[in-house]
């Protein structure tokens, strides 16, 4: 009885945070579009919306179906998703059609006046540290960071240092990243010692913090790691199915690290405003209440093949579930499209048991 009204009250809790979140949204969308500041996102897949499709060296890429089959005309657009991802949602709360383009296709379109207003630097299977992702040919955090240093000098050429440094200032910068780190850990085997590994992620998030921050960038929306333990792609090693615990426990402890060195970072570095998104929780709390949210898998890959679709990637071969809503994991790896609207939800709109110390859209309106 106890576990059940605490339940309800969760419940309660969840449904009055999306009430309030309605309208909260429509305020703040009509703000964005009046002042639409800018948005630069980096990180890793889960903000990827189609970098990787320009890295002919690359086999991490999803620009091919099933990839995409929820997108406008079925295109897969290099998003590891079913159709939209999460920086597409946030994008959208914040008044546009969806994430600004790839800076790499910008890049290669030669739009770099577009730029201005936003990029995605996102690629795939990258990481914190450098050596994450590298054999792999991805585009590192570190190299996003120069691309977007590339972007700073134009505008600054273009309006001149006071008008640049204004718009840098109200942009919003968004990032999603740290998951490869930890996988790469599990998979090298590594026997550095946790905590040590964890504050080597947390001195590489620091140091790219104060670059973006060097360059103007003052407002952060940062996304830490959700349980990757729970990945269809972890849970095939535990014979039960379920999560892999200890690729957990370095998720949480990811998370209260980087809450410590944010605040750190506030301290010191003056006008930086942040907000942090709880993934762990957000997801944790999906996959424990699945009903909740509609779901009816939250252990399986709608598209991929074997065990859990989880043996391998999503293709235009593998198995594809027909009620892409009801499934939490797209692939192996990553949400659905329905899955990361949720997320961005909750990050755009959530309360301090998700996103601290301000939500999303507190954090646009500065
Ligand atoms: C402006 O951007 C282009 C690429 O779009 C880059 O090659 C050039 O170096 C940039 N200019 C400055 C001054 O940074
Ligand atoms: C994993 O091991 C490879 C090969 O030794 C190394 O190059 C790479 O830096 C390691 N990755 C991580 C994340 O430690
Ligand atoms: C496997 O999943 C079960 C729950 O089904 C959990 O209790 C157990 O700790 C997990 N094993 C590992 C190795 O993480």
């Amino acid at each position: 009885m106890t576990t059940n009204l605490n339940l309800m009250e969760k419940t309660s809790a969840i449904f009055l945070f999306l009430f309030v979140g309605t309208f909260v949204t429509i305020f703040q969308v009509s703000d964005a579009t009046e002042t639409s500041n800018a948005i630069f996102i980096f990180g890793d897949s889960t903000a990827d919306v189609g970098t990787n499709s320009f890295l002919p060296m690359t086999k991490i890429r999803a620009d091919f179906p099933h990839n995409g089959i929820d997108f406008l005309n079925s295109r897969a657009t290099g998003r590891f998703s079913n159709g939209f991802n999460s920086a597409d949602f946030l994008s959208k709360l914040m008044g546009r059609q969806r994430s600004p383009q790839p800076y790499l296709f910008l890049l290669k379109a030669g739009l770099t006046n577009r730029m201005f207003s936003g990029v995605n630097f996102a690629s795939g299977a990258s990481g914190l540290l450098d050596v994450t992702g590298k054999e792999l040919n991805i585009v590192s955090m570190s190299d996003q960071i120069k691309q977007f240093e590339t972007v700073c000098s134009n505008l600054t050429l273009l309006k001149g240092q006071d008008v640049a440094k204004n718009i840098l200032a109200k942009s919003m910068i968004a990032i999603s990243v740290g998951s490869n780190d930890i996988f790469g850990y599990f998979e090298n085997r590594s026997t550095v010692d946790p905590l040590v590994f964890i504050g080597s992620l947390m001195s590489a998030y620091e140091c790219h913090i104060n670059a973006l921050y060097k360059l103007g960038a003052r407002k952060f929306g940062i996304i830490s790691v959700p349980p990757i333990g729970c990945c269809p792609s972890q849970r095939i090693y535990n014979s039960t199915g379920g999560c892999l615990e200890i690729e957990n426990t370095f998720a949480r402890a990811f998370h209260s690290s980087l809450d410590a060195l944010l605040k750190k970072l506030t301290s010191k570095l003056s006008g930086l405003k942040y907000s942090l998104g709880n993934s762990y929780e957000m997801t944790i709390n999906v996959i424990n209440h699945p009903q909740l949210f509609n779901f009816k898998s939250v252990d399986t890959a709608c598209c991929g093949e074997g065990l859990l679709n989880a043996e391998k990637t999503c293709t235009p071969q593998a198995k594809l579930c027909s009620d892409r809503d009801t499934y939490l994991f797209w692939d192996l790896y990553h949400p659905t499209q329905y899955a990361s609207e949720l997320a961005a939800t909750t990050l755009y709109n959530g309360g301090p048991q998700f996103v601290t110390p301000i939500n999303f859209a507190q954090l646009a309106a500065y």
